[in-house]
């Protein structure tokens, strides 16, 4: 008998779940419908295994993409906005971005609508899955990046248009800027103490949740001192006024490690930070930072551990999160039950921690790591594997299953 399920709520800062929470889902383009398929059929095994039937999830499908443009002639329905709003928690495969312009994209759609702050992308190794560098499980990071302010607000001025000279004329006239070419294309970077701070928050937040050793704030505050250089300083302040029990700045951590149960912060440099991650990547644990420097480390991580085809991500706000696939539609292995559904999958781990269905995500993850050591995977990971079996995204998925615990 079909379970009528209930809505998620979020009150005080906490998740509050019902036994059979409805969760909407767009399974995305191209790849998309191969790769929801699978992943479904691995999220509802894994509650039945953690629960026993005592919770289930009811699915709930919304419209977007492709999909949606040929039942409703729109590429992004608002009913579909309405749903994940009303259900707070929602999860997306990869959509067509269509060329040519006319449509809006659903991300920054449900970014702005849902205020989904928080750009959050783990990263790890799992064992087996080919990676460039030697020593790729020492690299085990959780990125925060702001998803709203800084040069993705979209305030930039063409080169010689009437408004970057305009502007151009402003900043030498009125604000005493010596020197801007004529000419130049103008992008303005801002950056809030509030979405910052906000952002920063977040991090600390699942750094103590998570017994997490160390928080670090990566930056470009040597060269922009009031935007990326007052994000470290608000992020110190922040840590020290909101959770200082909780947390110890590095300058006063003797051993730089963590401190009797409190979570480290410290500071990098973004491009000292990139050469971090490749010579000392155990030092780093939960990373914040603007949304420039979130966009290049985040796909820079993952490249480190074996690539984006594994690469889980979600978007969360205050009570609102959409959890997502990190690659493409791929469109031209669509229909033919072939790509690796790990993306999404493990972007399924992470709603079930974010609801506090952790169990159903560790189930998950030994379904994984059963999998790899089965070496039984799809054919991104086995041509790189030796001794490897291709399987279809559905045997994958079968594999996942059978290595539930
Ligand atoms: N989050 C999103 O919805 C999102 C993100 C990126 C691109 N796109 C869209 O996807 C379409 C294709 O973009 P693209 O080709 O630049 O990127 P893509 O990620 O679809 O493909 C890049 C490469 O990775 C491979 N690949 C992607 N996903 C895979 C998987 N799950 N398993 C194995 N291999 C996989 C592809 O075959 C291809 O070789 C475009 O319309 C683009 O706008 C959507």
């Amino acid at each position: 008998m079909a379970v009528a399920g209930g809505k998620i709520d979020y009150q005080g800062g906490r998740w509050i779940v019902p036994d059979h929470p409805i969760i909407p889902f767009i399974e995305g383009d191209g790849t998309g419908a191969d790769i929801w398929r699978a992943s479904q059929r691995v999220f509802d095994a894994a509650v039945a295994k953690a629960f026993g039937g005592k919770r289930s999830i009811v699915w709930k499908e919304v419209l977007a993409g492709e999909k949606a443009f040929k039942a409703t002639g729109n590429w992004l329905p608002d009913e579909t906005l309405a749903v994940i709003r009303e259900h707070r928690v929602a999860i997306k495969g990869p959509l067509t971005t269509p060329v040519g312009g006319g449509m809006r994209s659903l991300n920054v759609a449900l970014r702005q609508i849902l205020d989904l702050y928080a750009c959050i992308r783990p990263v790890r190794w799992f064992a087996g899955v080919p990676a460039p560098v030697r020593e790729p499980q020492k690299l085990d990071v959780v990125i925060f990046r702001e998803n709203i302010e800084d040069v993705y607000a979209g305030i930039e001025f063409e080169a010689g248009s009437e408004k970057a000279d305009k502007l151009r004329d402003f900043l030498i006239d009125q604000l005493g800027v010596k020197t801007l070419r004529q000419g130049s294309a103008i992008g303005i970077k801002p950056m809030s103490k509030f979405g910052s701070q906000r952002l920063v928050a977040k991090a600390i937040q699942y750094a103590i949740d998570h017994q997490r050793p160390s928080i670090t704030l990566v930056h470009k505050g040597n060269i922009q001192k009031f935007t990326e250089g007052a994000f470290r300083d608000w992020g110190y302040q922040l840590a020290k006024e909101r959770f200082g029990g909780q947390t110890i700045p590095e300058a006063d951590a003797g051993s730089g490690t963590r401190e009797a149960g409190r979570v480290l912060i410290k500071d990098r440099i973004a491009d000292a930070m990139f050469q971090q991650v490749l010579l000392r990547p155990d030092e780093y644990s939960v990373i914040a930072t603007s949304n420039l420097n979130g966009d290049y480390l985040s796909d820079a991580c993952a490249a480190q551990v074996g690539g984006l085809g594994m690469a889980p991500g979600a978007n969360v706000g205050d009570g609102y999160a959409v959890f997502e696939a990190t690659h493409g539609t791929a469109p031209k292995y669509a229909g033919q039950d072939k790509v690796n559904p790990g993306s999404v999958i493990l972007s399924g781990v992470m709603m079930f921690e974010e609801i506090g269905w952790s169990a159903a995500g560790k189930a998950i993850i030994a379904g994984i790591e059963g999998a790899l050591a089965a070496k039984k995977v799809t054919y991104d990971l086995a041509r790189q594997m030796p001794g490897a079996t291709e399987v279809p995204t559905s045997t994958f998925a079968d594999a996942i299953i059978a290595h539930l615990k």
